[in-house]
């Protein structure tokens, strides 16, 4: 993937960084990211959106991947960014990023995450429900503020993927539900909120989708519905957004389209399905997460202890596992890996990587093949850019690896390695006031 190459001492290099010379230097686990592949991930949605000639935002689902450093390198490529919480709002306004890009996610809000967002003059608020809007409504008038809204519909599409992150179809917690009318109920009443400003509607139909036919069905609801907005309201959608979900390629076998095939896909689609309403084509926003960043990252982990059971199975443990990677245990995610320090090798034995959580469950690949490992050997499990450094725990107390960017044979540290010290430094141990209050 990316800028990753096998150099002449047989190692892995990402980015024109040596990942022994990183071990050495980062210690392990270590998240690895290619910082070159990412940027040019953001420039291949730019670019398909600019030859599809319509007006477009391009926003970086945060939640993929949120550090300070990831904003940056978001904001410098141009791109908008989607946050879901007050906590990657935080990290968004401290790295920087301009507020007026900023879009706001998440079906939950509550009043003071409203609030900050509010203060900070975001962008836009995606409305996920009635309560949202009223709330918003309400704080907004209190600051006499005019706040620019997407309403979240669920068009109805299900998307093929995993049914734990599909989110299109109409039993989903997320959205007005377009097919019994209380997407037009709402636009009906976002329209009479005084200090609401309607630009749009927002679709999203899951995660890790291949096929563009998802995509096109959803535009297709979409512009059937702003039809019987714009009939029955008179009312205009300036901007259509159609959320994240452009599959990568994890393992053999995933067969993921170029991005700007997935944006032709959709951009085509609004051309035909738009055409008919009269107006101005609607301006495109997109929401990608994990296309953006999943594949240029990299973990790096030291091999340690290993079981051999006879004509069972080989297991062979790594130094992190479902702290760091805790897809395999939760959606049964697969994903590749390789010797990184002897990657010119031939396999010869088929091995199963465990974590080191004290749970069966900790898995991070069942049935790889690699040459005959030892204690010491360092894997590099590939794809682990998005949905891993931001879905990572301290179970067991284990503490968050360091993820560091890599570009032109330089590595920069974007997040520090947890300390021990990190570990206990929200712990309160209350001070024993039993004795003195009996
Ligand atoms: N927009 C909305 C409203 C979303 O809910 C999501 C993802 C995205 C955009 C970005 O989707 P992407 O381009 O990254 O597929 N933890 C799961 C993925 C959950 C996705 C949630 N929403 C995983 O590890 O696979």
């Amino acid at each position: 993937h990316g800028t990753s190459k096998i150099n002449d001492q047989g190692h892995l290099e990402i980015g024109g960084c040596d990942t022994t010379s990183l071990k050495a230097q980062y210690g392990t686990p270590l998240y690895i990211i290619d910082e070159q592949s990412v940027r040019n991930r953001c420039q291949e949605y730019i670019d398909a959106f600019k030859a599809s000639g319509l007006k477009f935002q391009v926003a970086y689902a945060s939640k993929a991947f949120c550090v300070m450093a990831m904003c940056r390198l978001a904001e410098e490529e141009g791109m908008s960014l989607d946050v879901v919480s007050d906590g990657e709002l935080y990290t968004a306004l401290e790295a920087g990023f301009p507020a007026d890009r900023i879009h706001f996610h998440g079906n939950n809000k509550t009043p003071e995450e409203i609030e900050m967002a509010l203060d900070a003059e975001i962008g836009c608020f995606v409305v996920d429900n009635l309560v949202e809007l009223h709330i918003l409504q309400f704080i907004a008038a209190e600051k006499n503020k005019k706040v620019n809204v997407l309403l979240r519909v669920t068009p109805g599409v299900e998307a093929h993927t995993h049914e734990y992150i599909s989110t299109g179809q109409t039993d989903s917690k997320f959205g007005f539900d377009i097919g019994n009318g209380s997407a037009y109920e709402a636009v009906k009443l976002a329209e009479t909120q005084a200090n609401i400003h309607l630009l749009g509607i927002h679709s999203h139909i899951g995660s890790q989708i291949f096929e563009v036919d998802g995509f096109q069905m959803a535009v297709q609801r979409v512009a059937e519905f702003a039809a019987s907005v714009k009939e029955g309201l008179n009312i205009g959608f300036k901007v259509v957004n159609l959320g994240g979900g452009f599959g990568i390629r994890y393992v053999d076998g995933d067969t993921p389209l170029h991005v700007s095939q997935y944006v032709k896909a959709i951009t085509d689609a609004v051309k035909v399905h738009f055409a008919d309403l009269g107006s101005e084509l609607p301006e495109i926003w997109v929401e990608p997460g994990r296309s953006i960043v999943g594949e240029a990252g990299t973990t790096l982990y030291t091999v340690g202890t290993s079981k051999d059971i006879p004509g069972v199975r080989k297991y062979v443990a790594v130094d992190g596992g479902m702290t760091d990677n805790p897809r395999p245990a939760l959606y049964e995610s697969k994903y590749e890996a390789l010797l990184a320090n002897r990657a010119q090798e031939k396999p010869e034995e088929t091995v199963s990587i465990a974590g080191k959580c004290c749970e069966s469950g900790d898995m991070l690949i069942w049935d790889l093949e690699l040459p005959k490992v030892a204690a010491g050997d360092l894997l590099a499990v590939t794809c682990t850019g998005a949905y891993n450094y931001s879905m990572a725990s301290n179970y067991n107390r284990i503490r968050k690896p360091a993820v560091v960017f890599v570009k032109d044979g330089q590595s920069k540290l974007v997040v520090r390695r947890e300390s021990l010290a990190d570990i206990i430094s929200h712990d309160v141990v209350p001070a024993n006031t039993a004795k003195e209050t009996v």
